[in-house]
């Protein structure tokens, strides 16, 4: 059992969030909402039977459900709701930064204009105390040449996303099949992210750093199975955004006395505790935290050095990062 004195801190420390799917935000009520106002017919009957169905067995399962829910967003407004929802979620969880990720093919392959996805999630950041930045995911399980096409849809906007990131179906869609549209990206000056060894190998984890030459690795769990790499992501400081929730419903360990964080932190990677998609794993950011502590041997040091992590890796300003991490030390300073 988790102490109430630790609890309390895991709650109460200021948080940095590094991997949400805004679409992974969208909750049950707020589908069957939105698809009454835009006139969207779900295969579901009700909330119940909705939630009933997020029973996943893997990555795809997952994706099959996700992917359905995300067809409700049509307008401008909807984006916005759907965001707003999460920063206040988030706020209340004291997450005092986050980057967004967003998967403008989801919804431009159903006829939603580019600029109505961007501008209403960049509009709910703008009217939010929360920090946010946005990171714009390509769909790994279509062509290279579709996530160029998406890029020059969205270059007109780009001063309202800063990273680049990748995801979806990974199995069979290693990183380098978008080797040349990181390379562009890269030249545009993105911030480069890349999901890699969430079911995938560590080869995979591998390629996203050489070929995509990526910043930061999407979840990454599954470095531990080569020693080489485990010792590399420590030694250059390559950080992980790990989500705990997310890897238990997914089924990629079986539960959470077996997730490999503090082995992550054990061997000196800058490990972090995210969210993923919350809607659909059971948790936001403190019950990411409070599912991970009460399972495993963490404690006080660990939740101090997680808390730095996820800001220390962050795309902020330097002087910006360096006044979050003040700000938990000072915190962790008056437990
Ligand atoms: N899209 C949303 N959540 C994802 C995950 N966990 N892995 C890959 N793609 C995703
Ligand atoms: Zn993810």
């Amino acid at each position: 059992m988790l102490n109430e004195q630790l609890r309390d801190v895991l709650q109460r420390m200021p948080k940095a969030e590094l991997h949400i799917h805004i679409e992974g935000s969208l909750e049950p009520e707020l589908i069957f909402a939105l698809a009454q106002r835009n006139g969207v017919k779900l295969d579901y009957a009700s909330v119940e039977a909705l939630r009933a169905a997020y029973a996943f067995t893997d990555l795809q399962s997952f994706l099959d459900i996700y992917y359905a829910g995300a067809s409700v967003l049509l307008q401008e407004q909807d984006f916005y709701d759907m965001t707003a929802a999460y920063l206040k979620r988030a706020e209340a969880d004291n997450v005092r930064h986050t980057e967004i990720f967003f998967d403008p093919q989801t919804h431009t392959a159903r006829g939603v204009p580019i600029k109505t996805v961007i501008d209403g999630i960049h509009r709910a950041c703008q009217d939010s105390p929360v920090s946010a930045t946005l990171i714009l995911s390509f769909l790994r399980h279509l062509s290279e040449a579709e996530a160029f096409a998406t890029l020059e849809e969205a270059l007109p906007y780009r001063d309202k996303y800063l990273g680049i990131g990748l995801d979806s179906s990974e199995l069979g869609n290693p990183p380098e099949k978008f080797a040349r549209v990181f390379a562009r990206c890269k030249e545009l000056g993105f911030r480069l992210v890349a999901h890699a060894g969430e079911e995938g190998p560590p080869a995979y984890i591998e390629t996203a750093l050489d070929v995509l030459k990526v910043e930061r690795i999407d979840h990454g769990v599954r470095c531990l199975d080569d020693a080489a790499l485990t010792q590399r992501l420590a030694r250059e400081r390559i950080a992980l955004t790990v989500c705990p929730l997310s890897n238990i419903k997914l089924c990629v360990f079986d539960e959470m006395a077996q997730h490999n964080l503090l082995e992550l932190l054990d061997a000196g990677i800058v490990a972090t505790v995210n969210s993923d998609d919350p809607a659909y794993f059971g948790g936001y950011m403190n019950d990411n935290f409070i599912a991970t502590f009460e399972a495993l041997p963490l404690g006080l040091s660990h939740a101090h050095r997680l808390a730095r992590n996820g800001f220390s890796a962050a795309f902020l300003p330097e002087a910006q990062k360096q006044a979050f991490l003040a700000e938990v030390d000072a915190f962790f300073a008056a437990v």
